[in-house]
């Protein structure tokens, strides 16, 4: 299959590009690499077959869409482009709105003016709110969302839904990813967040590597089995073959369908930040501070419907996690280069 992939310069997007391609698959990226740098394609199409097409622009400028579907005869959208930082949403929520929501209806017109009916979409655990018993299954309603970020991914499902149910021919996939985390096992690929990492692993990664003091642990008082906080993490590998697995089961079914992509099981920050000083070959720093606002105490999937529907199974572990990563950092301490 042909496949747009918006955002596809990012973390997530670009270990799904390589696993497309070496899948047989064709790949189109629409990046406005706002929070990436093209040497990602470089490194993309180095692990791959045939490299990926790349259009840079903004997926809420239609004129650009509307010139790449004419351009490329695409089969199917994987629609990662968006902003994805929860403390900034709070801050500027309307910028987000506007970027992920706003974004993703141009998106849609886009695709149905070129006949394109199928998408597969990136939503977030965080749709479940924060009373949703643990672990969480698919057929929980939404709740609302602890951050305008989640609020995106809350209000992107309903538009998904509701065309989905006014118009029989498109296919939706809504995955609802966990906590991703993870490199390419070749070292030349991983996260490269800017400036000081939000989430626990790459600001681990970017201890480990120097580039900041100590480890802050927010919170040590959860009613979990070491005090810390609990996530089911999963390798970005993993989470990229669910993407392929997600696109074929696509082509062949209509309507719309939410699956939770995460491993099924949790994992505490102090067991993230030990199997990190094991493939580190030191510890490392840290030292605990108070609850970070907002943060739950303890989420992980129930990741059976993926399994029976998909036929999606995680088969790496936290110890290929953390080492994936330091791989990644140790040689790539800056991230990717510039150009
Ligand atoms: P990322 O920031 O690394 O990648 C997003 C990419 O989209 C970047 O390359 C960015 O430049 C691009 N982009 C942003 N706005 C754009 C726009 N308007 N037009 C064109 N390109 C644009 O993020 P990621 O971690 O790879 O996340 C990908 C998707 O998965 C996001 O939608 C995110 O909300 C979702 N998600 C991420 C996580 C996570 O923990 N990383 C968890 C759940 C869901
Ligand atoms: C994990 C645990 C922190 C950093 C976020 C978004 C969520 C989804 C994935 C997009 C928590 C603790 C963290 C640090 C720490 N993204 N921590 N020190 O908050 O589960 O999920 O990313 O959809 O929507 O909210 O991930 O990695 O930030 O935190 O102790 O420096 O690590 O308190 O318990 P989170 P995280």
């Amino acid at each position: 299959m042909k496949v747009l992939v918006t955002g596809g310069c990012g973390y997530i997007g670009s270990h799904t590009c390589v696993q497309l391609l070496n899948a047989g698959h064709e790949v189109v990226i629409v990046d406005n690499l706002f929070n990436s740098k093209p040497s990602v394609l470089k490194r993309i199409a180095a692990l791959t077959p045939e490299p990926p097409r790349f259009y840079k622009g903004d997926i809420r400028d239609r004129e650009l869409l509307d010139a790449v579907f004419r351009a490329e005869k695409i089969d199917s959208v994987i629609h990662f482009a968006g902003l994805k930082a929860v403390g900034e949403s709070v801050r500027i929520p309307l910028t987000y709105y506007d970027n992920n929501v706003y974004g993703t209806i141009q998106l849609l017109h886009a695709m149905r003016e070129a006949g394109v009916h199928r998408l597969v979409f990136s939503s977030s655990a965080t749709v479940y709110g924060e009373l949703a018993p643990v672990p969480y299954k698919e057929e929980y309603p939404v709740s609302r969302a602890s951050s305008p970020y989640g609020q995106t991914k809350i209000a992107i499902e309903y538009i998904l839904k509701d065309l989905a149910a006014a118009e029989p021919d498109w296919s939706i996939i809504l995955l609802r990813y966990f906590n991703p985390v993870g490199a390419h096992p070749s070292g030349t690929m991983g996260e490269d967040p800017q400036g000081i990492p939000n989430n626990l692993m790459p600001y681990i990664a970017q201890v480990a590597v120097g580039r900041l003091p100590e480890m802050l642990i927010y919170g040590n008082d959860y009613p979990t089995k070491d005090g810390t906080g609990v996530r089911d993490f999963i390798h970005v590998m993993d989470l990229a073959d669910g993407h392929v697995l997600a696109l074929e089961w696509g082509a062949g079914n209509s309507g719309c369908r939410a699956f939770n992509l995460g491993a099924g099981k949790g994992y505490s920050v102090m067991d993230l930040l030990h199997s990190f000083s094991k493939a580190l070959g030191r510890e490392l720093p840290y030292r605990f501070v108070g609850r970070r606002a907002g943060d739950l105490a303890a989420f992980w999937a129930d990741a059976s419907l993926a399994r029976e529907v998909l036929g999606f199974e995680t088969r790496r572990g936290i110890d290929e996690m953390t080492a994936d990563v330091w791989r990644w950092q140790s040689v790539n301490p800056n991230g990717y280069p510039d150009e």
